[in-house]
Parts: structure tokens; C-alpha cells; sequence
């Protein structure tokens, strides 16, 4: 019998410091950097849920929210929304941690898809996902909504390669 795991299995917390080197020429975050540690928070999520090294498939609903400038702390929050057949949908969001505000600012967040590959790269079965809570069911019915129409664009793409 497939035993599957928890959302709470794949939840992964980061932390870093905006420092001049991961910012713009006015001082707030370069969007790279952020995305950068999106993928990773993402990244460690996906291997969390499936115990192997997962690839991102693809990145979508990336928005920035607010500022986060250099001196602010920025936390990363990233889980398993859904598992489908060999890939996952992978929410993180990103919150702005300042010395002179008293609660955290939702500064961006984004949906990303990894799929579980075997070591020749082969697409493998993710663990089933055993959504708990309301909040959780919740998400997971949206990411199989937007599961449909993430494959309906990439039928139809936007900017087409070639
Ligand atoms: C993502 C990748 C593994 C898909 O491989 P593939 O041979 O097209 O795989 P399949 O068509 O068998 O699909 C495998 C899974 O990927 C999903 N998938 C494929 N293309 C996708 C896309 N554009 N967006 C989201 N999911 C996608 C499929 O839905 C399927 O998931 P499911 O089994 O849960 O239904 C392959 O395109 C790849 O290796 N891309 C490069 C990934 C990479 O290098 N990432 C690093 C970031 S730059």
C-alpha cells in the first residue's frame, strides 16, 4: 500500500539578509535573487516530499508584492500544494522581516512544478499527498485546476521555442 506523506513533510523555511550584492541600482532586491531562492526553498520542498532530487518544470504566478530593501530580512516558506502523477506543484511565499515594522509584509509569491526523475532522468511517481486541513484541501483542488490549464498553455504557448 502507498503510504504518501504529509504537506507538513515537505515544509521549508529559509532565511536570508538582503545584502547590496543581491540588489538594484535603487536598493531594493534584484527579482533574479529572490527567484533564485524561491527555486531553491522550492527545490528542497520538492525533495522533502519525494526523497530524491526533483527538477523545476516550471515557474508560474510569480509576483512581487512589496519592496524588500537592502537591511531587511527575508523569509522564504515553501510546501507541497499537490502531487499528481510524476510532478508536484510547489507554493513558496516570501515575507519582508524589517527591524522598525512589528509583523512580517507578504512581499511575493510564487507556483512552481517539479517532476521526480530517476538518475537516467526518466520521469518517476511522486508520493500521493495527504492534504489535512481545510486550508490544505483547499490548495490542492486550485493546483489541480491550475494543473489543467499550466498544460493547456504549454500546448499553446505564449512564446513559442523555434
Ligand atoms: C520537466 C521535464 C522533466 C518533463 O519531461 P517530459 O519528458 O516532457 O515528461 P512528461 O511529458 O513525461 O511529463 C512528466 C511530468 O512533467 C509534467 N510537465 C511536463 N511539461 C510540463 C510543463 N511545461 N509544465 C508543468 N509540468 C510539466 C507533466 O505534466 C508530467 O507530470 P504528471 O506525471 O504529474 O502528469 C523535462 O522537460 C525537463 O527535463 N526539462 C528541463 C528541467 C530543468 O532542467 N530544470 C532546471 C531549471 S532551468
Amino acid at each position: 500500500m502507498e503510504t504518501g506523506k504529509r504537506v507538513q513533510d515537505s515544509y521549508t523555511e529559509m532565511t536570508e539578509l538582503l545584502l547590496p550584492q543581491h540588489a538594484n541600482a535603487i536598493g531594493t532586491a534584484f527579482g533574479g535573487t529572490i527567484l533564485s531562492w524561491i527555486d531553491i526553498c522550492a527545490a528542497i520542498a520538492a525533495q522533502r516530499h519525494c526523497g530524491t532530487i526533483a527538477v523545476t518544470a516550471a515557474i508560474d504566478e510569480m509576483q512581487f508584492l512589496a519592496p524588500i530593501c537592502v537591511g531587511d530580512v527575508v523569509r522564504l516558506r515553501g510546501w507541497i500544494n499537490a502531487a499528481f502523477g510524476t510532478s508536484m506543484e510547489v507554493q513558496v511565499e516570501v515575507l519582508r522581516e524589517r527591524a522598525s515594522e512589528s509583523s512580517l509584509t507578504p512581499c511575493a509569491n510564487a507556483i512552481l512544478v517539479f517532476v521526480n526523475r530517476d538518475s537516467s532522468g526518466r520521469p518517476v511517481k511522486v508520493p500521493l499527498l495527504h492534504a489535512v486541513t481545510p486550508e490544505e484541501k483547499s490548495r490542492e483542488i486550485a493546483a489541480k485546476e491550475r494543473k489543467r490549464a499550466r498544460l493547456e498553455r504549454a500546448r499553446n504557448p505564449v512564446c513559442p521555442v523555434g
